[in-house]
């Protein structure tokens, strides 16, 4: 398999502040690789260093065979942004946004008209084109930059957070039209998220914290790492019940929002048991699979949070039916 990201020990220091401490991993050519982790985790700034925004302090990172920071041209004709924030000209049509991508882009004259047909195609804005885009929903707009970034036939797609502040079924659409991508379009796709429901859409994850990458695998062999079945339960005294089920059944036992839970293997027969044999009064009780919040929970102790997204991520959540 080829690799198309290779990233070796790649820093980025503010001052004396790590926010990038010396990562390493590589991306196949096709695959869909996320990162994931908390706000401030240092994914944007890991984004931002492999497609020539920011320079690194120190380490090596090659995109389609080019060096970042000495090939930075060749590099940027490989890649397609989208960035966290929007881009677009909002005064200007779809049409216009795009065109003007394809001169910066040095997209052959003759080719424009085709290129922007065939990526608003992709993402179903093609009866838009002619609208300005101040007139886009929060959706439309994400999908018109996910049509600009495609303009140039980039080998990789760089999405940071694509789809923040946007409505649970309008993130969904997005998705549908990233995995579309991956099939029409054949090239690697390469985002950031902090909402563990995308991770799961990729086909490997990066788990990043405090500027480090600390694990790197498909989800489903991530949540199988944490082995068994997670039980969950509230009780009317959860310290005693802590130490109870540390005691009776020698397990590691966290405690989120008044929420104890702790992994078992047989998680069925098990709940039977524990519901008749525990002494302490159970208010809520729920057996399930692992997620990756539970892998994130395992590997830091803390759960990553929709809440820990910055004021500017949240800023245009817009709900159904509002
Ligand atoms: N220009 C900057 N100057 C100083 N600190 C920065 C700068 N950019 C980012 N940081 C810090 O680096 C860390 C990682 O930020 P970032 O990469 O944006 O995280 P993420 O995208 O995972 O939320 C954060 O603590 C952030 O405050
Ligand atoms: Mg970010």
């Amino acid at each position: 398999m080829t690799k198309i990201v290779e990233v070796n020990d790649l820093k980025k220091s503010y001052k004396d502040f790590e926010a990038v401490k010396g990562v390493n991993f590589t991306v196949d050519d096709g695959e869909i690789f996320g990162f994931l982790g908390p706000n401030g985790a240092g994914k944007s700034t890991t984004i931002n260093m492999l497609s020539t925004i920011n320079k690194p302090t120190s380490g090596e990172a090659l995109i389609n065979g080019y060096n970042i920071v000495t090939d930075k041209n060749k590099v940027r004709e490989s890649i397609g942004l989208i960035f966290q924030e929007s881009t677009l000209d909002e005064k200007l049509t779809a049409n216009e946004n795009l065109m003007l991508h394809c001169r910066f882009y040095k997209v052959p004259k003759e080719k424009r008209e085709e290129r922007i047909k065939e990526v608003l195609e992709i993402v179903d804005l093609s009866e838009k084109r002619k609208q300005v885009v101040e007139t886009y929903s929060g959706g439309m707009k994400r999908r018109l930059e996910i049509a600009r970034g495609l303009l140039h036939y980039p080998r990789v797609l760089f999405l940071d957070e694509p789809t923040v502040g946007l409505d649970p079924q309008t993130r969904n659409h997005i998705w549908e039209y990233i995995l579309r991508l991956k099939k029409k379009a054949g090239i690697t796709i390469f985002l950031t998220t902090h909402y563990m429901d995308e991770a799961e859409i990729c086909d490997r994850i990066a788990v990043m914290d405090h500027g480090d990458v600390i694990a790197l695998d498909t989800p489903e062999n991530l949540k199988t790492q944490i082995g068994g079945d997670i039980i969950e339960f509230r009780t009317t005294e959860n310290e005693k019940a802590k130490t109870e089920v540390e005691q009776r059944y020698n397990v590691e036992v966290k405690e989120v929002d008044d929420k104890i839970t702790f992994q078992v293997n047989e998680g069925n027969a098990f709940l039977v048991q524990f519901v008749k044999e525990f002494s302490i009064e159970i208010t809520t009780v729920n057996l399930r699979r692992p997620t990756l919040n539970d892998v994130f929970l395992q590997l830091t102790g803390r759960e990553i949070r929709e809440e820990t997204a910055s004021k500017k991520d949240k800023k245009p959540i817009k709900r159904r039916g509002s």
